[in-house]
């Protein structure tokens, strides 16, 4: 199977390409058109068209082209954003839903698997949480007080399961763990089954509100009365794009000289912190670890986050073979809170959930969870607390914008010295930079044989300049996380038109179809 990036999570590894039973545009007016076929996408998917909605979920590639194909698959009873700041942000009761839609994901996604008998290797273990400083330990204290507020099992305890020096210990109960894509197929083929019609390689191109709505895409036009943005972040230019801040995660997937992989979920509280858990895939047992979090664009060599995650590695566990090694993508919301229901400036049968930070397969899935109550008895109780058009001016959003301004400013002057395209033949392969020629701007690539590949550096988004990423080989918008294959195609939005290509003799712009 295919991911946004270059490098190959454990996933992509063990999991077959998924083949639909369909590849033709359903006739007649459907009742939901969902766009984007990650976790998010397919749950909702199942879920309405087990209520009875005929659904279509259209893709762009191929299921979990992103994250859902890059994630490390934790589910947990807590969030990133942690109880005790819901609870100053929002309010108890407000923390209480979140922690009822979290455990709720789990279960949905457990019915799933056992009445759908998908090998995924669920496996329910406890999560650890420890603290290494005096800072941390206050922290720890808080988040625990804080979540068994809001009743979900936790307390402290002595013995841990890692090699890791640690302060203080909290114990999660009943924290869950997968294999995501063998998981995200298992429930595409339920969908299929239940009479739901999923389109691989079909990009949406827009979308046009009429009486109905009628979905233009790479494979026909789709009419339909409901529309669903699962895309992670929805495309287009909308509010939702200045209150969620785009990061990048890494994870390597680590063979163990000794037998010392942890029957746990693991987490330490440093920023950004890192968390382990163990993965079984064809009878081999491997440490997954992950860290090293970045804003997307604001590291000029990826390829130093994984050296810092394997330096950490090594310093705790006997590592024989780093076998796997990824990054991917995800959005940080202001709030610490998702945004699930009607896509802000839109028609109120357009909706979106987007804001997931790192807890993407439960939010994903409380997601589909949220929509199928509002689009089937038009109400749900998370409605109103995770209502994209919110306004919670919490502490941060301030200088959250400010930050997303700043970028702008400072990444538009940034370029190399003036330089003529003859001289790129020092690019070594693998190497990219941004330089200017003949008055443009132009992003190069030099790819393994030679081929030099230039595109224009100004994001198809809102004109921010793309950064390049070493690790994944791939353009990216450090406004608002768009990402470009290294020819300039659209692998992320919200950008939904892929980048002007210059032809590397004559500087011309290339044309092209989309
Ligand atoms: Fe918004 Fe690039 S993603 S400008």
């Amino acid at each position: 199977m295919q991911r946004d990036g270059a490098c190959v999570s454990i996933w992509q590894a063990s999991a077959s390409d998924y083949q639909p039973q369909s590849s033709f545009i359903p006739m007649g007016v459907q009742d939901v058109v969902i766009v984007g076929g990650g976790i998010t996408g397919i749950t909702t998917g199942l879920l309405l068209q087990q209520a009875g909605k005929r659904c279509v979920v259209v893709e762009a590639h191929s299921i979990g082209f992103g994250t859902t194909g890059g994630t490390t698959a934790h589910l947990n009873t807590f969030m990133d954003a942690s109880y005790a700041q819901l609870i100053k942000n929002f309010s108890l009761e407000d923390a209480r839903l979140i922690a009822k839609g979290a455990r709720q994901s789990i279960e949905l996604i457990r019915r799933h698997i056992e009445q759908f008998s998908i090998a995924c290797k669920y496996k329910e273990l406890p999560g650890f949480l420890f603290s290494t400083n005096d800072q941390e330990t206050k922290e720890l204290e808080e988040i625990v007080n804080a979540s068994k507020k809001v009743g979900v099992p936790v307390d402290f305890v002595n013995d841990g399961v890692l090699p890791i020096p640690y302060q203080k210990l909290a114990v999660f109960e009943q924290q869950a763990q997968f294999h995501p894509m063998v998981y995200l197929q298992g429930i595409a083929r339920a969908f299929e089954a239940a009479g739901g019609v999923l389109l691989q390689d079909c990009r949406m191109l827009h979308a046009e509100d009429n009486e109905t709505v009628e979905v233009i895409t790479t494979k026909g036009n789709i009419k339909c009365r409901q529309l669903i943005y699962a895309t992670h972040i929805p495309p287009g230019v909308n509010l939702l794009h200045f209150r969620c801040a785009p990061y990048r995660s890494y994870a390597l997937a680590v063979k163990l000289k000794n037998d010392a992989y942890p029957d746990a979920l693991a987490y330490d509280m440093q920023d950004p912190y890192h968390y382990y858990r163990t993965q079984e895939v064809d009878g081999e047992r491997y440490l997954i670890v992950g860290g090293e979090d970045h804003k997307t664009g604001h590291e000029e060599n990826t390829e130093a986050c994984f050296r810092r995650l394997e330096s950490h590695v090594r310093n705790y566990f006997e590592v024989q073979e780093i076998s796997y090694r990824w990054s991917s993508q995800y959005f940080d919301p202001t709030d610490g809170l998702p945004y699930i229901g009607h896509l802000p400036g839109h028609p109120e049968n357009i909706y979106v959930a987007t804001g997931f930070g790192g807890n993407g397969m439960i939010y994903g899935t409380l997601s589909a969870i949220l929509l199928r109550d509002l689009l089937v008895q038009g109400k749900s109780e998370l409605e109103e607390l995770l209502d994209p058009n919110r306004i919670k001016p919490v502490a941060g959003f301030a200088n959250f914008v400010k930050e997303a301004a700043d970028v702008v400013g400072k990444l538009v002057g940034g370029l190399f010295p003036k330089e003529k395209l003859p001289m790129l033949a020092d690019l070594a392969t693998g190497e990219a930079r941004i330089v200017e020629f003949d008055g443009k701007k132009m992003g190069i690539y030099k790819d393994d044989r030679g081929g030099v590949h230039a595109i224009d550096p100004g994001c198809t988004h809102i004109k921010c300049t793309v950064q390049w990423n070493n690790a994944e080989r791939s353009w990216d918008c450090p406004c608002h996380g768009s990402r470009f294959s290294f020819t300039g195609e659209v692998l992320t939005g919200p950008a939904r038109k892929n980048l002007a290509v210059y032809d590397v003799q004559t500087g011309k712009t290339v044309t092209r179809t989309h």
